[in-house]
């Protein structure tokens, strides 16, 4: 794996160097800090608050996830952050008891609104998806920040979007919480008449034309006023829709609902359910980096409103993410939207074909493979416009 070691220093401008030693990535830091005297102000704890306030008071948030060994640093002492408040930490521990259980949902699914409907996935059109553009995918590849089965999930999202985008020969789509082009290019390279607005509370403010076929628009997902009503025939969000913080996840599909012509479809891909309603955490960028205190009022809301779980996990990048149980898929999602048909689909290969036959040659160790994220299912949300 390529080594990033440098990009701390590049990212920031600055080096961490404390006691005189430079600690350039996390396995640095857990060094110094086991190196601990354990005397005179030099316990492990004092090492700890040295590290933790020089990220609070450095902006170090673009790239904190590339730093080798932070994660591992963050999933080994985030306990002992002083920044995180203790009511959170109890709860999380607390919460570690209570298992998500996905399956669980699946059978109340089943038993409340019947079979989860099945979408089939041909494996060689999903190698059609990543080929399209050589330097997506190599980008992709290198930037790959979990494993491989991360890739391919991406492309099976980016893949049943495009599969939705055929068959309804949608022109107009709109990728919420879109983070960057990847997705829109490689849509926009099948179908030339295809036009993109991507969405993302990270780009500049307001709509721009960046292509022909894509446009930007800096907005939260709750209030894409900007977009004219009953103009799209395609919404699609990709690992979006559970990190819209608040109420934005209620407030963006009433948007949806406001912008989808008759007959038209959104898409949560992936769903991310539990038979108890989770919350998940990212600490370092909901706590250690963000000083205004958001995370932790949005969290103690939440938590009082569901009785949810609450999940630190230094493995994703957003600050938050959510799973939903059926319980607040019904309020908040369900019964947000009553002129959409929701429907909850399940993915498999096609089974008249074999998956193994099939592999990217630049990177032939890579199964294909159609979990999303390392689930053991693979489901997604599909609303219809009546
Ligand atoms: C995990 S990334 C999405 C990845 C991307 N869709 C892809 O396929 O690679 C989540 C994105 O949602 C955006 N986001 C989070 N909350 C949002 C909100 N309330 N409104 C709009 N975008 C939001 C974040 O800025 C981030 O870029």
């Amino acid at each position: 794996m390529k080594r990033l070691s440098n990009v701390f220093s590049q990212s920031t401008g600055s080096k961490l160097v404390i006691d005189g030693e430079v600690l350039s990535d996390g396995h640095a830091m857990q060094a110094y800090v086991k190196a601990a005297s354990g005397k005179d102000k030099d316990t492990v704890q004092d090492r700890l608050l040295k590290i933790f306030t020089y990220f609070r008071e450095n902006d170090v948030q673009a790239d904190w996830y590339r730093i080798p060994g932070l994660r591992v640093f963050f999933d080994k002492y985030i306990l002992s952050c002083p920044f995180i408040p203790n009511d959170l930490k109890e709860a999380e521990v607390l919460s570690r008891a209570i298992a998500p259980n996905p399956r669980g949902f699946l059978q109340e699914w089943t038993q409340k609104f019947g079979a989860i409907e099945r979408f089939e996935i041909d494996p060689k059109a999903l190698l059609e998806t990543i080929e399209i553009l050589p330097d997506v995918k190599q980008d992709f590849l290198q930037k790959n920040l979990h494993s491989h089965a991360y890739f391919y999930s991406k492309y099976t999202e980016w893949h049943i979007t495009r599969c939705y985008q055929k068959s309804l020969k949608a022109k107009q789509v709109v990728d919420i919480g879109a983070a960057y082009n990847g997705f829109s290019r490689t849509l926009a390279a099948f179908d030339p008449n295809v036009q993109i607005t991507m969405v993302d509370l990270g780009f500049p403010v307001g709509l721009k034309k960046t292509t022909q076929q894509i446009s930007t628009l800096g907005a939260d997902a709750a209030d894409m006023s900007v977009i004219k009503s009953g103009t799209v025939d395609l919404v699609c969000m990709h690992n979006a829709f559970e990190h819209f913080a608040g109420n934005s996840d209620v407030e963006c599909l009433k948007e949806i609902s406001r912008l989808l012509k008759p007959g038209g479809v959104a898409l949560i891909t992936p769903f991310f359910f539990a038979q108890k309603h989770s919350v998940t955490l990212s600490p370092a960028p909901s706590f250690l980096f963000d000083r205004t205190s958001t995370y932790t009022q949005i969290v103690r809301k939440e938590l009082e409103a569901t009785d949810a779980r609450l999940d630190f996990n230094t493995r994703i990048v957003s600050p938050f993410a959510r799973r939903y149980d059926m319980e607040t898929t019904v309020s908040r999602i369900i019964e947000t939207v009553p002129d959409l048909r929701v429907v909850l689909k399940g993915c498999d290969f096609s089974e008249t074909d074999s998956p193994q036959k099939h592999s990217l040659p630049d990177a032939p160790n890579m199964e294909i493979d159609p979990r999303l994220y390392e689930l053991t299912h693979f489901n997604f949300l599909e609303f219809t416009k009546t």
